[in-house]
């Protein structure tokens, strides 16, 4: 795997353009089965996990053509229903291909996604949902086969707002027949994403964004042109690298409604950010103020941010406290930036971060997408050169990083 090499101390300025998302553009790509017919999107992010969602449409029966940004799906003729064991391992959110096989095909085959970096993962409610709807669901040998001889509209109450389990119900009830209710359901902006794409494909969902979803089944959809949302967690990430450099940039090609935990919190460390349409502009102080962070279900502060802002308290004028509701697992990170003079300890969901005046450059290792991205953010700040490796956790999520932070002033370099 290969490194990144960052030379700590240059206050970011200048502007970027932000991509496409990561987490609205997977749901999407998968959704883009259920038409047997021709799906164009736009301002898909050019990273790992959208080619490997690229091979699993191939992998179907599709075709696609990518042309950076840009992917064409052509659906007419898919001929498998059984997700390839390696990619599911490789990527775990190929999940949710579950719920569009079976809403196009009736029957899905795939593995158990296993867990990751982050947790357990489980896929219960996804399966307890899909049981609801009327799918036999059998487990043999880590292999899950799913069959559907008639579609049973319901209403599904998840235990948990999962993003993923609401994803796949939605996915499957698309095509259904009657009224599906999901009750609970996840409102992250990504959820409100794939409705819009689905009801532009002719789907009837209502409710998006609210805890409440409705979807109401259609018997055929349409061809569509879609222009995947902002990536809300790629624009707090350039808010921290600004913020712990002192710096002052502006983000462009944003979703300003998606951010406002991010943005908070980060002005209640001290930041001045203003929002003008579709661009943020934000100027850091010299040095932040400790603050504390609870990651909760959209719309509280997004998990995905809690290493990311996590690294940029470590030089903060205090001692910040955050707390990780969502998954169990999601400090891994936090030896690595110990190994750069960061003081940090950790009680079960806790971090107490002590903040110094200086933190060095070592040699790290990125341990999961979001945990590689905090040592970036730290690296930007420490005194000395950062060598970051595993970096091929970054790219899974971030499109040309290394780039854009250089159009911004800092000393970056693929090893
Ligand atoms: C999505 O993962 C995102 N991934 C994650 O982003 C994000 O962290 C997460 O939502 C929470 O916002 C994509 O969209 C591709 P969940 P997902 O189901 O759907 C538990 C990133 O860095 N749970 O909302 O897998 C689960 O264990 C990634 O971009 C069950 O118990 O998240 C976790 O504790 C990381 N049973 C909690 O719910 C289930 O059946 C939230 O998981 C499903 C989930």
């Amino acid at each position: 795997m290969s490194s990144y090499i960052i030379e700590g101390g240059k206050r970011l300025n200048g502007e970027i353009d932000i991509s496409g998302s990561k987490n609205a553009s997977l749901p999407i790509m998968a959704a883009s089965i259920l038409n047997k017919g021709i799906t164009k999107l736009y301002n898909v992010p050019d990273i790992h996990d959208t080619k490997m969602m690229i091979e699993i449409l191939k992998s179907l029966g599709c075709k696609v053509k990518k042309n950076k940004n840009k992917v064409v799906i052509d659906s007419k003729n898919i001929t498998k229903y059984e997700i390839p064991e390696n990619l599911m391992h490789q990527m775990r959110s190929s999940v949710i291909f579950a719920g569009a096989i079976l809403g196009r095909y009736k029957k899905a085959i795939f593995s158990y996604p296993g867990g990751c970096d982050i947790g357990a993962r489980p896929i219960d409610l996804h399966l307890k949902g899909f049981e609801k709807l009327g799918v036999n669901v059998n487990q043999n040998y880590g292999k899950i086969e799913c069959s559907l001889d008639r579609f049973t509209p319901n209403e599904v109450n998840l235990d948990f707002p999962s993003v993923g389990a609401t994803e796949n119900i939605m996915l499957l009830a698309t095509l259904g027949n009657g009224i599906t209710t999901i009750v609970n359901a996840a409102m992250e902006p990504e959820i409100e994403d794939l409705a819009l794409f689905l009801n532009k494909m002719g789907a009837n969902i209502k409710g998006a964004g609210t805890n409440i979803i409705k979807i109401i089944g259609v018997r055929k959809l349409n061809d569509v042109s879609y222009n995947i949302m902002p990536d809300r967690i790629e624009t707090g990430t350039f808010l921290c690298a600004t913020a712990i450099t002192g710096g002052e940039t502006i983000l462009k090609k944003v979703n300003n409604s998606h951010i406002n935990p991010i943005i908070e919190k980060l002005r209640e460390s001290g930041c001045i950010i203003e929002i003008n349409n579709n661009e943020l502009y934000i100027k850091a102080p010299k040095r932040l103020k400790a603050i504390d962070v609870k990651t909760m279900p959209y719309p509280g502060f997004p998990t995905d941010m809690q290493s990311i802002i996590g690294a940029t308290l470590c030089v903060a004028n205090g001692t910040s406290i955050i707390t990780e509701n969502i998954f169990e697992n999601r400090f891994k990170y936090i030896n690595e930036l110990q190994k750069m003079g960061a003081k940090i300890k950790t009680e079960g969901r806790t971090a107490v971060i002590k903040g110094c005046r200086k933190i060095y450059g070592a040699q790290v290792n990125a341990t999961d997408l979001r945990g590689g991205a905090s040592l970036i953010i730290a690296g930007l700040i420490a005194k000395g050169i950062t060598k970051i490796n595993n970096i091929d956790y970054i790219l899974r999520g971030y499109e040309r990083i290394d780039r854009k932070l250089q159009i911004l002033g800092a000393k970056i370099y693929l090893a």
